[in-house]
């Protein structure tokens, strides 16, 4: 399956720091999902939906976003990725929030949405690489069986 990833920083955008999250997330994927394209947005919400939407306008089955969901003033990922969405998605990130919390009581702090738009799963994860690598794994086993979902070829879950 092929996924994008959007690291969404500002620093990481006008090259303060390198994105080390990104990778960490194609390389926790890398044994499910080729990843097709892999970007770095700033914090602007405005740049972050038009971000979204042209990749789920591409042949991606999903777009992992990382960055931007906690409670620092320009932290607006949820709200743009909640902006664009067709379907809310939330037993993803209630299922990446649960296991993080056994890891850490700072995943409180994640305000990160998943939702679907045309067909495409968008799941925000958080913005540091060993947490983004960590919410990446709990989403891993159930990626391709979403991407089977959206496009239709899965009929009726009760027979898996
Ligand atoms: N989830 C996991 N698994 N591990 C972590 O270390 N850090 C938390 C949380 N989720 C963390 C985590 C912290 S400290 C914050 S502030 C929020 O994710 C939001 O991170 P972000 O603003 O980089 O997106």
């Amino acid at each position: 399956m092929k996924i994008a990833v959007v690291c969404v920083s500002d620093r990481a955008y006008s090259r303060v720091r390198e994105d080390m999250s990104g990778p960490a997330i194609i390389d926790e994927l890398s044994d499910i999902a080729e990843t097709a394209e892999y970007v770095c947005v700033p914090d602007e919400r405005a740049v972050i939906e038009k971000e979204l939407v042209r990749l789920c306008d591409t042949d991606v089955c999903a777009v992992i976003t990382t960055g931007g969901t906690g409670f620092a003033p320009r932290d607006v990922t949820p709200e743009a990725t909640l902006a664009v969405a067709d379907k809310n998605a939330p037993g993803i990130s209630e299922a990446v929030r649960a296991k993080s919390l056994e890891i850490t009581p700072k995943a409180m702090l994640s305000r990160a949405v998943s939702v679907i738009r045309n067909n495409v799963l968008i799941v925000n994860l958080p913005g540091s690489p060993k947490a983004a690598a960590e919410c990446a794994s709990v989403v891993k086993p159930v990626l391709e069986h979403a991407a089977r979902l959206l496009s239709g070829n899965v009929t009726d879950c009760a027979v898996e």
